[in-house]
Parts: C-alpha cells; structure tokens; sequence
C-alpha cells in the first residue's frame, strides 16, 4: 500500500510516499481503508525528533493520527462494525496510508452528513477539544477563556462551550477574528496587551482558562489569579512547575461517536481550511509547523 513515511527525524522533506506492506488486522481490530488523514502539530513534532511520552517512536514510521475512511475488512472478534461502514477516529501513527488497523474501541460510525474531512478532523483534535471541555467542567455561568481558539482543538472547545451557555473569549490573530466570532465567542487579538484585553472582553472575570499557545498566554492566565485547578494547558510543558493541569482523559470511540452526532446536528462545525494530496503530505505539514490558521489541514489519501 502507499503510505507516507520518514526513515530519520527533520524537516517536511525527510517525508516520503512509500510502498510497504498492508497491516493486519489484529483480534478486536478492524482495517480501514482510509479516505482522510488531518495533520496535528504532534504529528510535525515527532517528525522533526521531539520524542512523545505517550509513544515510542521507531523508524520508519508511518506519520498520521487522525483519520476517517471505510471498514476493508474485519479482525478476529470484532463485531458490532461491517465492512463498508464510513467511520473515522485516532490512533497513534500510521493513518497517512491508504490501509490502518486499528481497535473497534478506538473508532465510531461517522454519520451520513458529516464529510470525510471533517470526521478526520473530529476524529482527533476534535476529540481533544470534546475533552477538555468535559474535563475542565466548563458550563453555564462560566468565563471561558480559550487561547489559540482558532486552532483545530480550541475551535471544538470553543462550540461546545458555547452549547453549554458558557460566555467564551477566544485569541486568535487578527486574520481569524471574524472566525472566532462565526464560533460564539468573543474575539481578542494575542500579542502585547493582551491581558488588559482580556480584562475588558470579560470585565465580570475568567473563571476558566484553556491554552493551546503556551509561554505568554498561559503566563498571563495565571497572573489573573484564577484558580489553579481551572487554568489547564495542552501546550506548555511547564504546566507542573507552575502548578496548572494538563488534562487527561480518554479519546476513544464512545466519545467520537457523541462528538460525531453534536456535529451532525449542527452544534459543531468542522472547519477545513486546506486539502492535499497524500503525494503533497510535506506542504501540508509546513503549513501546520507554521501554527497559524483557522480549523484543520487535511490529507486525502485517494
Ligand atoms: N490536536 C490535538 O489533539 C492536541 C492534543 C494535545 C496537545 N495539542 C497541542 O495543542 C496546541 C494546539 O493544537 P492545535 O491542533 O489546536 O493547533 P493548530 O490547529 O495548529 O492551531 C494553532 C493555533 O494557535 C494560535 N496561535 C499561534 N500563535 C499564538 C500565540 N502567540 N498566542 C495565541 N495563539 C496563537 C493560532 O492562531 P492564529 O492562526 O490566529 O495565529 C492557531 O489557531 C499545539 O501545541 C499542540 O501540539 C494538540
């Protein structure tokens, strides 16, 4: 099968589209032929040499962790999916290739409205924005502060707390402010002076604070004096030396599938802003090394 793959760590050019075997589907897997591959910034650290903890990186490796496509076939013990069922969701590496198996647990049926883009999308960073929201317990009555929101996690984060009657104040550039407006949120431009812009978004005060910058945006969320244990990062690694949370929580099928269905019934839109060829993976992972733009780069893998 073709896959896009790096043999040693570096810049976009070390990725290559390459022949190699198809996996097999393991017990209690199935093997999607996959249709869409979105890019994280995850997937561009660990290309470049950053080493997850979450992860051991063996070269070559097969880049790629979000995905939609179609059931090819089904694993020993694996029931409740068809083949022929469109279905999206996250497995760590190999989604940049036109075959991945992957656990029944860790996918969900996308439905019939939803685009293979935007259930890719969904199916990781959407997921982690699904997340953190649950996590942080963001909800009616709250001042959420969302930075990066224009991101692929923070754009999620920021619709369903705005489903949930939170008031929501979201940075972005000045390019993705009528983005973040189109969200439900209230939109700041980040960069100096942003603390006294946020005082004068949300005079009443955060109470909530998600960061998916890091360094300065977080800095300046604790200097607020909100409460500790409300301030939560996915983007700054010194979250425990400055005594914020990191959050954690399960992305997985069962939470893809409510994610899907808020997005089939219009609570959340996926935005794409850009498509590629799986042949053009490289300018697709330039782009989001760049960390700018509205909504999520995505690999069509044909
Ligand atoms: N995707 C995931 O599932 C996941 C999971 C765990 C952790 N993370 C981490 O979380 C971070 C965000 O991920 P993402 O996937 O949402 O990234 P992304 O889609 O690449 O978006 C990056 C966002 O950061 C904004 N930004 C850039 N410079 C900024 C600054 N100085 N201050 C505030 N915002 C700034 C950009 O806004 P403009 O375009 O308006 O400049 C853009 O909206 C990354 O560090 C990523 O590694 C992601």
């Amino acid at each position: 099968m073709r896959a896009a793959i790096f043999r040693r760590t570096g810049g976009p050019e070390v990725l290559e589209i390459a022949d190699v075997p198809a996996p097999v589907p393991a017990p209690g897997e199935v093997l999607v032929r996959v249709h869409v591959t979105a890019v994280q910034q995850f997937d561009t650290a660990v290309r470049s040499g950053w080493m997850p903890t979450t992860a051991e990186v063996k070269l070559p490796i097969i880049t790629g962790n979000e995905f939609s496509g179609v059931i090819a076939a089904l694993g020993p013990d694996a029931m409740g999916f068809a083949v022929g069922d469109r279905v999206a969701g996250r497995h760590t590496f190999g989604s940049a290739a036109e075959f991945l198996a992957v656990p029944m647990v860790d996918i969900a049926v996308v439905p019939e409205k939803l685009s293979f883009a935007e259930a890719a999308y969904l199916g990781g960073s959407g997921q982690t924005g699904h997340m953190v929201v649950e996590w942080l317990g963001v909800t009616k009555g709250d001042v959420f502060l969302v930075h990066g929101g224009s991101g692929g996690v923070g754009s999620v984060a920021i619709q369903l707390a705005v489903a949930a009657g939170a008031k929501v104040v979201a940075t972005g550039s000045a390019a993705n402010q009528d983005y973040l407006r189109g969200l439900g949120a209230t939109p700041i431009i980040y960069g100096e002076g942003l603390r006294q812009r946020i005082e004068a978004a949300a005079p009443e005060g955060v109470t909530v604070v998600l960061d998916c910058a890091g360094g300065e945006s977080l800095d300046i969320s604790i200097a607020l004096g909100i409460d500790k244990g409300r301030i939560a990062t996915i983007a700054d690694e010194r979250y425990k030396e400055l005594g914020v949370q990191w959050p954690t929580g399960a992305r997985n099928g069962a939470r893809l599938a409510n994610l899907l269905a808020l997005a089939a019934s219009g609570v959340v839109k996926a935005n794409i802003r850009q498509v590629f060829p799986l042949d053009q993976i490289a300018e697709a992972h330039r782009i989001v090394e760049a960390g700018h733009g509205a909504g999520k780069v995505v690999v069509e893998i044909g």
